[in-house]
């Protein structure tokens, strides 16, 4: 069986879907290993962590619970400035939350969460992000689990939008020049 069309939007599979199916099998046992003992709570922030979220909870073979934040910016334009549109349903105080995110690019949105969920005082608090975009950083964010470090290049795929869609691509994508223009 070949490998699935890739829409025309897109230029090349940067990550297909075995690759990131190992890779996230290997981050679960990983954290496993780590919370030995804990009841974790995974967070991300909807929409493009979703799909990360799913397959790491399916991935780690211990307790846990999972939560979900939305934030947007104030804003167009306004880096590093953002809102809350939806908060977390649990309390975290005490907890040992993993933060699941798909991509940290400048790592404005990261850094805000991280901060917002410091102050409520969890017992631990650790960053989980599948790609890091380390060339685009603004905000030094920790991440303690890394699934794959990822190129300055507009992606898509496995929770990747453009404009919303392609998020459901299995794999993980690189959008080609004229797509990543006119977007
Ligand atoms: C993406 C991603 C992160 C954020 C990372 O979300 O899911 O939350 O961007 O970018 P940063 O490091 O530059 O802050 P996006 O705002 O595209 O929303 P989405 O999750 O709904 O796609």
């Amino acid at each position: 069986m070949g490998r699935p069309a890739l829409p025309d939007a897109c230029e090349a599979v940067l990550f297909d879907a075995p690759t990131i199916a190992a890779r996230v099998a290997e981050l679960g046992r990983e954290i496993v290993t780590d919370h030995a003992g804990e009841q974790l709570r995974l967070v991300t922030v909807l929409r493009g962590g979703l799909f990360f979220l799913v397959d790491l909870a399916r991935a780690i073979d211990a307790p846990l619970t999972i939560d979900f934040m939305a934030v947007s910016p104030y804003t167009p334009g306004r880096g590093g400035v953002v809102r809350v549109t939806k908060d977390l349903d649990d309390d975290i105080e005490g907890a040992s939350v993993l933060l699941v995110e798909d991509v940290v690019d400048t790592g404005l949105t990261v850094n805000y969460v991280l901060s917002l969920l410091r102050a409520r005082s969890p017992r631990r608090l650790e960053v989980c992000a599948l790609l890091d975009k380390s060339a685009r950083r603004i905000a030094q964010v920790p991440i303690t689990y890394r699934g794959f470090r990822a190129p300055d290049r507009f992606l898509v795929g496995y929770g990747l939008d453009l404009a919303g869609r392609y998020r459901n691509l299995p794999c993980i994508a690189t959008l080609s020049e004229d797509a990543a223009v006119l977007q």
